[in-house]
């Protein structure tokens, strides 16, 4: 084990340093006085480094929740391929400036959520809140804008936001992303909402619906702004604090408010579809009517205007709608014609969303979805003695070369413990090597179902193995009699 390096407290700022702890209420196992001592100069670990858990808002993901999470990955994975979407991983940390120029400060992202720090060399670095800015740095600086467009980009992995944790929002949360590079047809718009819809709707959700709503372009936006801020400003005394304060900065963030008052007001607000250029309704329109076709549940929300701001036109979220009025969303995507030349690249339109598998999870749980099933073993591999424990390593080995899924339980001395793992775990087969058959070089072949056993050599074992497994598959399904459904 490496021991912990430590950094002196000045040197690291995150945020979670200049705030006080977050680690809940309890009792620390108490500093040695030697430790408390070191302490007193320059505290090489502290008192919350030494609990025994994870950061708030950060968490394990233990192998009972796994099922769910394969099934996701799976079906990301599966969109993906179908959708012709290359897998490319980008780095976790990035220059701090990347996240800023792309997502913009009056951002909560950028104010508030964003894990900052410098490193030992001095960058000022921040983990990802969200994958899109990576992905256009990614795009310029391998020099894609000029491979044949669209460049279709897909992603998976965590984000960081130093959000309020409670169900549904974390600081470590997992996002599925989806990028196209290079096209600004709405078509295109359309077909990322298609997959999108294509992963939830695969996973067993149901009762999901999309907002979609068109912010413009920045002139456009400019008009709308003026005649929010107007509008804002004759009622500013109904705004909760910090939407007043937004009023100066950053004014389309008050109608992402979720205080209630806010809501109230921003309700009767102007709405940005109405002061749309010509370019940016007819994009629209045909997005609907594109939407139409596939006949993806939707509908428009003039509100929505999406917590980044690197956003142009087509802005979308994906809702589950709980009944018992829990909701979430998904997933938020939308156009972003824009950035990839404000960071220094070629003029590239672009369309992508990302989608909260944490959430979708939780979806999946709350409506009783299937979970992924994990091939289990077929055979169980016991042993007893010294020499058969040895010998039973390889036949192990041997067994899952030839793609058949065993297990066993070399831990185990006695061989009514094993036998009693084999049948909880409910295999077909169970091999057993004896001190005997170790010396002789032979194994017995239990068949489970039928009770009848054989002696077969080691080296004839997983021809054996196979033959029972076959016929018992043929057992189950007489027109098949292929062994494939035992291998991996
Ligand atoms: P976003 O809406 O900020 O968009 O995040 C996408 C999804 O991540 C949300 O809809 C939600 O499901 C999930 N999410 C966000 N914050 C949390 C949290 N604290 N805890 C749990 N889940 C959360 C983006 O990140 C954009 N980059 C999407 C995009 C891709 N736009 C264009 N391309």
């Amino acid at each position: 084990m490496t021991p912990k390096k430590t950094v002196p407290a000045k040197k690291t700022t995150t945020m979670a340093a200049k705030k006080k702890s977050d680690s809940p209420k309890q009792s620390a196992a108490k500093p040695s006085p030697k430790a408390a001592k070191k302490s007193v100069s320059a505290p090489l670990v502290s008192e919350n480094e030494l609990l025994m858990q994870s950061l708030r808002g950060m968490r394990d993901i233990l192998p009972d929740e796994q099922p769910y999470w394969e099934r996701v990955r799976r079906s990301l994975s599966s969109a993906a391929q179908e959708y012709g979407f290359q897998r490319i991983d980008i780095p976790t940390v990035e220059y701090l400036h990347l996240f800023v120029r792309s997502i913009k400060q009056g951002t909560d992202i950028i104010d508030k959520e964003i894990y900052e720090f410098q490193t030992r060399g001095g960058d000022r670095v921040a983990l990802r809140p969200e994958f899109t800015a990576g992905m256009g740095r990614a795009y310029i600086q391998h020099g894609m804008s000029v491979l044949p467009k669209p460049i279709r980009l897909f992603s998976m992995g965590p984000v960081f936001r130093y959000d309020r944790p409670q169900e549904g929002r974390y600081r470590e949360l997992w996002q599925g992303d989806f990028e196209v590079f290079g096209e600004a047809d709405p078509i295109l718009d359309a077909q990322v909402m298609q997959v999108a819809y294509r992963v939830v709707h695969e996973l067993g959700l149901r009762d999901i619906e999309f907002q979609v709503n068109s912010i413009g372009t920045p002139e456009s936006r400019k008009r709308y702004e003026k005649a929010l801020v107007r509008f804002l400003e004759s009622q500013k005394h109904k705004l909760c604090q910090v939407c007043r304060d937004r009023l100066s900065t950053n004014p389309m963030r008050v109608l992402d408010c979720k205080e209630d008052k806010c809501v109230q007001l921003t309700a009767q607000a102007p709405q940005a579809l109405d002061f749309l250029d010509d370019e940016s309704r007819a994009h629209f329109k045909s997005l609907l009517e594109y939407l139409d076709e596939l006949e993806l549940p939707y509908s428009i929300n003039p509100r929505l205007v999406r917590g980044l701001d690197y956003y142009t036109r087509t802005v979308f979220e994906i809702w589950s709608s709980d009944r018992e009025g829990k909701k979430y969303a998904l997933g938020g995507g939308g156009r972003y014609d824009l950035l990839i030349q404000e960071l220094g690249g070629e003029p590239t339109p672009a369309i992508g969303f990302g989608l909260g598998l944490d959430r979708i999870v939780l979806e999946m749980k709350r409506t009783q979805v299937r979970p992924h099933e994990f091939a289990k073993p077929r055979v169980f591999l016991a042993q007893l003695g010294d020499l058969a424990k040895k010998k039973s390593l390889r036949l192990f080995a041997d067994l899952e070369k030839h793609g058949i899924l065993a297990a066993e339980s070399f831990g185990r001395g006695s061989l009514k413990a094993q036998m009693r793992v084999a049948s909880r775990l409910g295999v077909e087969v169970t091999v057993i090597l004896g001190q005997k058959e170790a010396l002789d070089g032979t194994a017995i072949v239990k068949d489970m179902v039928s009770g009848t056993q054989e002696t077969v050599t080691q080296e004839k074992l997983t021809d054996a193995v196979k033959k029972v497994l076959k016929s018992n598959v043929a057992l189950a399904h007489p027109s098949h009699t292929g062994v494939a459904h035992s291998e991996k």
